[in-house]
């Protein structure tokens, strides 16, 4: 039985190819054109058989479900994105053209990478999603959809403005609500237990880290466990939402939207995900440990 997985070229991608390889199920990659080198080669080098195209392309994705049983969609244009995307022609138009060509090479079983919906927050990226898992949700397929929680590699890291080494953090809003900070390694793990296990199908589950904790408690954790003093500056929830209103671009909007969540705080009740996937998960504490080990060598 064959998995497609579109999206192998990001961060979650190449965990799931390995853990899917590892399990021994034969795993088809669709990748752009462009990509590079050095990860065809590691895809490569894990047994999977990489096929060109693009989820703006649906006769490539026709191609790409060709015989599968399952596919896995972690794709999105919000970090990695190229001449023409854009959350509503990759993430909205693309991943239901995947769901359509999915459905009509008779796939048994597609898991989507999602996050939750906070109601009172709406931007272009999560009226994509919402369209993406309503599609999937009436296709026929069994269907998984994974709501994670905020990525703690992505969100607790410089690129989001959390700059341990340089003792300063943006906080989005006040930074005083809880959050399930999830290891995009443990979403990944989720992913490839709901094809190898056949877990979760029919379901949309709720995936959250084992602590759930407020941006300034992750701080207060790491100056406790010797990182440098960190000085602490807030972006207005104002601000944010003013910036959803402004932006004319859809990616603006939904970077703003997706900070304004965060400053919401995003607690996950993880009694559902932790009997469905029971596996030890990466906590802040770890991931701290972690970060302050690898600034030291
Ligand atoms: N970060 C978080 O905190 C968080 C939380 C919850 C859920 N999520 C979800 O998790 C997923 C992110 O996974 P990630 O971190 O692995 O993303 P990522 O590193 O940004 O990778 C995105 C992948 O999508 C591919 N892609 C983009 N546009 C494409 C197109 N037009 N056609 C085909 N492939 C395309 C990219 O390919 P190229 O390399 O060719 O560009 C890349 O492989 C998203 O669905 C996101 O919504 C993230």
């Amino acid at each position: 039985m064959k998995t497609l997985l579109v999206g192998a070229t990001g961060l979650l991608g190449p965990e799931i190819c390995q853990r899917l390889t590892a399990a021994r199920h034969q795993v088809r990659a669709l990748i752009r054109p462009t990509a590079h080198a050095a990860k065809r080669a590691a895809l490569v080098g894990l047994g999977v058989e990489l096929v060109e195209g693009d989820l703006k392309d649906a006769a490539s994705l026709a191609r790409a479900c060709d015989g599968v049983h399952a596919v896995i969609s972690t794709a999105s244009s919000t970090l990695s994105r190229q001449a023409g995307d854009s959350i509503e022609t990759v993430d909205q138009q693309g991943q239901l053209a995947l769901v359509e060509a999915a459905r009509q090479a008779g796939v048994d079983h597609f898991v989507f990478v999602s996050f939750r919906e906070n109601p009172n927050i709406q931007f272009p990226l999560t009226v994509a999603k919402r369209a993406v898992e309503r599609a999937l949700k009436s296709s026929g397929m069994a269907y998984t959809i994974l709501q994670a929680s905020y990525f703690m590699e992505v969100w607790l890291t410089p690129a989001l403005g959390f700059d341990v080494a340089n003792g300063k953090v943006r906080l989005y809003g006040e930074g005083s609500r809880p959050i399930s900070w999830i290891s995009y390694r443990d979403v990944a793990r989720a992913a490839a237990a709901a094809v190898t296990e056949g877990t979760a199908r029919n379901m949309v589950v709720e995936l959250g880290g084992p602590q759930a904790l407020s941006p300034r408690e992750v701080v207060r954790m790491f100056e406790a466990a010797g990182a440098r003093e960190i000085a602490t500056e807030s972006v207005p929830e104002a601000a944010l939402e003013a910036q959803i209103k402004a932006a004319t671009d859809s990616l603006q909007k939904s970077f703003a939207g997706l900070m304004l969540q965060c400053a919401a705080g995003d607690a996950i009740d993880t009694t559902t995900s932790s009997r469905l996937f029971p596996f030890q998960m990466t906590s802040v504490h770890d991931f701290i440990t972690a970060q302050l080990a690898a600034a030291r060598v």
